[in-house]
């Protein structure tokens, strides 16, 4: 059965007001990118005609603004999982004019495969190659992976691939692709190590299952990363030290090093800082986002091998990744985010994870996800797969954030990610807080050290109140959120009175 092939209008014309449109990728790598700003057209040519037409929107995690940014743009979202880090979009779910539901990437296939999220109407899907074997299909992915497996499987009209010749076929063989199958029919899934292999490098569909394919030749639109700040070197430095120690004290094995880091320039300056401290012996990576900071440890060979679930790379670092592929192709593995964030893996495999804070309190609970408590930022994306299970789990932040109006350590963090039960360490440009072993008010001393000097003196006086209120866990409830609500007052935390706060 011969494929058939479609415009993006064509694909985007059969798609109805309330379908849940399913994307594969994980990240802007490897999520489709033409069907979508096509679909945005449709939304925009129905309102118009003065119909409804928005749909439900499951990519595998953040997408480019071809995706999130356009169809938010055209009014054409009804809900969106999970993780987003599209400006025009967070501001739509903020003002509550979208559903947004945060969800660990881990669950993302779980969810679509248990209904709770909903069975996909349509799959997009994108292709560096489509084979023919036998009676079915091999799709070879692109940069990027996510769910596109379940998707595949489930999606309920059928899957429009977009073959995208951007990427070359030099990309197959890179992927290993493996579905979690339903937990009372589950086995070890059996990664010993982070390059070993499980399953194929392709994703089979049989014909009856696409309905057309897409061709195209499109950048993957990552972002754009920033050079790193003193302040990000500074703490990539600190966390460098901090393994060093653990290694020392033997908490650490040497010649078992296993590092996830999040996304951001600030993940860039720790991998940095690692691949330049000589009492770091070489590492492997498992991890989720593989960025340019990692590539070039990988390139110097500071780095063994690299597990991920996307190649979040600039287009001319996977260009290059691409030519050079003989390098690379048996020391970096592509996996769907089911298995990059695997808690089970991540905890097998020692992984020590690197992730970023909004805020810490200062009995060591982290908020990765909303400005005071309300505003959703991104989500929590894969930072609490990776944090549960992590050996050891450390947290970064700047001391402050807007300037110094907002500080980044507080009483009691205003919505919480990670509680203290899961949170090892955190890092400022002002040192290492080492949670580990720690009573709750020892944790604070830690932690009220480790904050901006400005503010020091404000959670000493917050700390002095609270222990008049007693309690293992001393808290005066109400002055917790004192800094916060005189921020949104005031526009500065360290305007804080706290006699407006103090029962008398
Ligand atoms: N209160 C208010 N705003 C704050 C803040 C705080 N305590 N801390 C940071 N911000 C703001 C910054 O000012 C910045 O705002 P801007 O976009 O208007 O400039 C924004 O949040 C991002 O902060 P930044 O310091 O640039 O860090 P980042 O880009 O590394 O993002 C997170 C930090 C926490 C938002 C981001 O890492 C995230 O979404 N994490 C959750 C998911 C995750 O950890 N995934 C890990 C695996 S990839």
């Amino acid at each position: 059965m011969a494929l058939n092939h479609l415009t993006a209008q064509e694909a985007a014309s059969l798609i109805q007001n309330n379908d849940r449109v399913a994307l594969g990728g994980f990240g802007p790598p490897g999520s489709p990118k033409a069907i979508v700003p096509a679909i945005a057209e449709k939304a925009l040519a129905e309102h118009k005609a003065g119909h409804e037409f928005k749909i439900h929107l499951n990519p595998g995690s953040s997408v480019g603004d071809s995706c999130d940014g356009t169809l938010t743009r055209a009014d054409a979202v009804i809900s969106r999982t999970p993780f987003c880090v599209n400006k025009d979009m967070r501001q739509a779910y903020n003002q509550r004019k979208l559903k947004y539901f945060d969800l660990n990437l881990s669950d993302n296939a779980t969810f679509m495969r248990q209904q709770l999220t909903g069975y996909p109407t349509w799959g997009i899907v994108e292709a560096a190659f489509i084979e023919k074997a036998g009676n079915a299909y091999h799709l070879y992915p692109t940069a990027g992976i996510g769910i596109a497996p379940t998707i595949c499987r489930l999606a309920q009209k059928g899957i429009f691939i977009e073959l995208n010749t951007w990427h070359e076929e030099a990309v197959k063989g890179v992927h290993d692709v493996y579905e979690i199958p339903d937990s009372w029919a589950r086995e070890i899934i059996n990664i010993q190590q982070p390059l070993d292999r499980i399953g194929k490098p392709y994703i089979e569909i049989s014909p009856e299952h696409i309905i057309g394919v897409i061709d195209c030749n499109l950048p993957d639109e990552s972002r754009v990363m920033s050079a790193p700040t003193e302040i990000q070197n500074t703490i990539g430095a600190q966390v460098a030290e901090f393994i060093v120690w653990n290694i020392r004290k033997g908490i650490l094995n040497p010649q078992h090093l296993i590092f996830q880091s999040g996304v951001g320039s600030g993940a860039n300056a720790v991998m940095a800082a690692m691949g330049k401290d000589k009492n770091i012996p070489d590492f492997s990576i498992y991890t989720e986002v593989f960025q340019d900071g990692p590539f070039s440890l990988l390139q110097e060979g500071r780095v063994k091998g690299v597990s991920t679930g996307a190649l979040t790379l600039s287009p001319e670092n996977l260009r290059l990744l691409y030519k050079d592929i003989h390098l690379y192709r048996d020391k970096v593995v592509v996996r769907p985010s089911e298995i990059s964030n695997c808690p089970e893996i991540i905890s097998r495999l020692g992984v020590c994870a690197m992730n970023t804070a909004i805020e810490v309190d200062i009995y060591g609970h982290v908020n990765s996800t909303k400005i005071c408590g309300t505003n959703m930022m991104n989500g929590v994306g894969g930072s609490l797969d990776y944090t549960t299970s992590a050996t050891l789990a450390i947290f970064t932040c700047g001391s402050t954030a807007k300037d110094g109006k907002i500080s980044s350590i507080v009483p009691f963090c205003s919505h919480i990610d990670h509680t203290e039960h899961h949170v090892d360490a955190v890092v400022t440009e002002y040192g290492v807080a080492d949670l580990r072993g720690k009573c709750p008010t020892e944790r604070a001393e830690l932690l009220i050290n480790i904050a901006h000097p400005d503010y020091r003196p404000i959670l000493r006086e917050y700390q002095r109140l609270s222990m008049q209120q007693g309690g293992q866990t001393p808290h005066m409830l109400t002055a917790a959120f004192a800094l916060h609500d005189t921020y949104l007052r005031k526009g500065d935390m360290r305007l804080v009175d706290w006699n407006e706060y103090i029962i008398k």
